[in-house]
């Protein structure tokens, strides 16, 4: 008797995009659907911010900030901890630097090389840190929508937030993440543009996932 034995395909799906966008919610979406790992890039550089001001190190040094990157356990990342605000802020500023950037992308390499797979989003995965990803995704949203959905999320959790404020620093966040030479935010040009501003993020996933459903059938 012959056995056939079925191996299931190695998937990588890449999701970029600005903050707030809805990149996260598609990609947890996503990685639930096909049974996939999931890997929130944006913490891997909060966490090295986070740990660097942990440890009372400076956050402009560039060699201390790859050594603290490269130690980085990808497997203890605390959401929670790591989406505060001040941390986001200093998290954009270390991820201008090249030396941080190469450790992280190959820790996340690293990640997506693990079957069965994963879905990673950040803002290079299509363009860097995954290229050959099975579909790749551009998330995007108009800056008001960005706004108004975290300054509801924020109010949603019990909090305060004064929207003009997060407007400004969604653009400020996108200036720094499009403006930086290393890696600076852009669709890559294989990737599916997913406006979120008008389809929202339900129909969002509904379109990822037959694009998704039809790369698999090729
Ligand atoms: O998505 P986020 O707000 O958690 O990301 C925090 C910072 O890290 C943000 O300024 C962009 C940067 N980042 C990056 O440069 N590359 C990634 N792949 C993910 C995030």
């Amino acid at each position: 008797m012959t056995h056939r034995t079925i191996v299931a395909p190695h998937i990588v799906i890449a999701v970029d995009g600005p903050a707030a966008a809805g990149k996260g919610t598609l990609s947890r979406r996503l990685a639930d659907h096909y049974g996939l790992r999931h890997l929130d890039t944006g913490l891997t550089y909060r966490a090295t911010a986070r740990a660097l001001a942990e440890r009372g190190l400076p956050l402009d040094d560039e060699d201390v900030a790859a050594r603290i990157a490269a130690e980085l356990d990808l497997s203890d990342l605390d959401r929670s901890v790591l989406s505060a605000h001040e941390i986001g802020e200093a998290a954009s500023k270390v991820a201008v630097m090249p030396k941080v950037r190469k450790a992280l992308v190959e820790a996340q390499r690293s990640f997506a090389l693990v079957p069965p797979g994963a879905v990673l989003d950040g803002r290079d995965i299509g363009t860097v840190v995954c290229p050959d990803a099975l579909v790749k995704f551009y998330v995007t949203a108009s800056p008001e929508t960005r706004a108004r959905r975290r300054h509801d999320e924020i109010l949603g959790n019990g909090g305060n937030a004064d929207l003009a404020e997060i407007l400004a620093d969604i653009e400020r966040r996108d200036a720094r993440d499009t403006g930086r030479t290393d890696s600076p935010l852009r669709p890559a040009s294989d990737a599916h543009l997913l406006d979120t501003t008008e389809m929202g993020i339900e129909a969002a996933f509904e379109a990822a996932r037959n694009l998704v459903d039809t790369a698999l059938e090729r």
